[in-house]
């Protein structure tokens, strides 16, 4: 997996969404450590899981109460991600040498930076136009 940058353009112009976001990229980044360093990443996906858990809640009672007509599809993406983590741990319960965590890495940083620059700016998108 590559490491995250953080930069304006995954900027979506709702603080309290950025900074969540820029906690993301840090424990990314925090996982890809885990990895080039061969340590262990049941920490660190753990606490991306509630990191990701809590922020996802935040935004989607945003949207709710902004009645966005994309939320389903939004939670929907959300929870894929999750259900990705959890799958890996199971997995790595019952079959450590079996689970890839480089592959869930891969898979983490593709859905992050989609899913801020599709789905994320666009809920921000509809915010300004109806401002
Ligand atoms: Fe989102």
């Amino acid at each position: 997996m590559a490491l995250v940058s953080w930069s304006d353009q995954y900027r979506t112009g709702i603080a309290s969404i950025d900074d969540a976001h820029e906690q993301l990229f840090n424990l990314l980044n925090r996982l890809q450590e885990n990895l080039r360093q061969g340590a262990p990443v049941a920490q660190t996906l753990t606490a991306l899981k509630e990191h990701a858990g809590r922020h996802f809640q935040d935004e989607e009672a945003h949207m709710a109460a902004s009645a966005y007509p994309g939320l389903d599809a939004h939670k929907a993406e959300h929870a894929e991600l999750l259900q990705q983590v959890q799958a890996f741990q199971q997995q790595h319960a019952v079959q450590p040498e079996a689970a890839n965590p480089g592959e869930l890495g891969v898979f983490l940083v593709d859905w992050v930076l989609h899913h801020i620059l599709g789905f994320d700016k666009q809920y921000a998108d509809s915010l300004k136009a109806a401002d």
